[in-house]
């Protein structure tokens, strides 16, 4: 459900590496249904054509053009009907919601269908009773590429540290501010900042929604959830924004050695587990600060101190991957001993 840009990149690299990795573990995968919001949606208990279904939908055409399969009218009917295993849920985050993404995932979990996703608003809004659904129903909720793209998070925290507790977080975790507040420590302004990361996809289509640390609370409540055992929502983040910092402050503090970024903490106190968000001075060589990354994440264990996870740049190459390190667990849960 949602055939966008890694949906798309998805389904390309199933028919090279990702369907090799598949089959290498003995699945043999078959896409029976696609539901996009313009372009329609199908079923096929076949398969549907993939390459066909690319051209259309790149072509602004209609799914019903790929000349296999029926016609559904939603994503809420074609969960209920398409004949699978798992559903793959990729449609935009609702930053105030988390819908219509939390209804397809609870609607496919019913079901008895794992879930792999994507998109963060279902593990920030709802992770708690989808957790508590899917192990009713005895299947996976798998969202690695909800925080930080592929790079692995939370399947890191389920298979390595099944016996350490996640005590706290802090991360840097939305590269738009990151790209902003590098590039005016360089002399650009704000806005032609903003411009650059626009033109380099990376941004929210409202930018305020990453400026003033939205997105970035989003993805905390998400990581709180699901490695701290929390069930806070975004609305309960305290939330400030890169604006803060004047540039000249940014300019400023990169001259005595310092960086400013929008740093999201997660941490246990008397009431609970709370999110802040706020752009912080950080040290050149704190971890956080370090050059040339799309996120940073350390975590404090109890057993482990503290664990740091870097990624490079990140996208919809590494996005996909989360998608397939998804199914490669489902496939291994199926196999108890692989
Ligand atoms: N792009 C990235 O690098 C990246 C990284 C990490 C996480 N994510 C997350 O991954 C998810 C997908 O991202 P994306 O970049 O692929 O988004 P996208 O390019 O905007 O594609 C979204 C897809 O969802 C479809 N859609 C929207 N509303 C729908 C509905 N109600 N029912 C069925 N389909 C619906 C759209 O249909 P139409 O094609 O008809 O518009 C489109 O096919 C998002 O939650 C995003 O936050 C993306």
């Amino acid at each position: 459900v949602g055939f966008g840009s890694v949906g798309r990149r998805f389904v390309e690299l199933l028919d090279g590496p990702y369907g090799r990795a598949l089959r290498a573990n003995g699945v043999e995968p078959s896409v029976t249904g696609i539901a996009t919001a313009r372009h329609g949606c199908r079923i096929a208990a076949a398969g549907l054509p993939l390459r066909r279904c690319l051209d259309v939908v790149c072509r602004q055409g209609s799914l019903g053009e790929v000349g296999a399969g029926t016609a559904v009218a939603s994503a809420a009917e074609l969960i209920k009907k398409v004949p699978a295993d798992v559903l793959l849920e990729l449609t935009p985050l609702n930053p105030r919601s988390g819908e219509p993404a939390v209804a397809h995932v609870r609607a496919a979990l019913r079901r008895g269908l794992h879930v792999v996703t994507a998109n963060k608003g279902p593990v920030a809004f709802a992770q708690r009773p989808l957790m508590r659904l899917s192990r009713r129903r005895g299947v996976l909720f798998l969202f690695e590429g909800a925080v930080m793209d592929g790079t692995p998070v939370f399947n890191l925290v389920g298979r390595c540290l099944k016996a350490a507790r996640v005590l706290g977080f802090r991360g840097v975790l939305n590269s738009t501010t990151t790209r902003i507040l590098s590039r005016v420590e360089q002399g650009a302004t704000p806005a032609s900042a903003l411009r650059e990361a626009q033109a380099a996809g990376v941004t929210e289509a409202d930018p305020s929604y990453d400026l003033e640390g939205f997105d970035a609370a989003v993805k905390g409540c998400a990581l709180a959830n699901a490695l701290m055992g929390a069930d806070v929502r975004p609305e309960s983040a305290r939330r400030t924004g890169i604006g803060a910092f004047t540039p000249a402050q940014v300019r400023a503090a990169a001259r005595t050695g310092r960086r400013i970024r929008l740093v999201v903490r997660g941490s246990r106190g008397r009431h609970g587990v709370s999110v802040v968000v706020a752009p912080e001075s950080l040290p050149a060589d704190d971890l956080l600060a370090s050059a040339g990354s799309d996120g940073v994440l350390v975590l404090e264990t109890d057993l482990m101190g503290e664990i740091g996870i870097w990624e490079g740049r990140g996208g919809v190459d590494q996005t996909a991957y989360a998608l397939l390190s998804d199914l490669l667990e489902i496939v291994g849960s199926r196999c108890p001993g692989q």
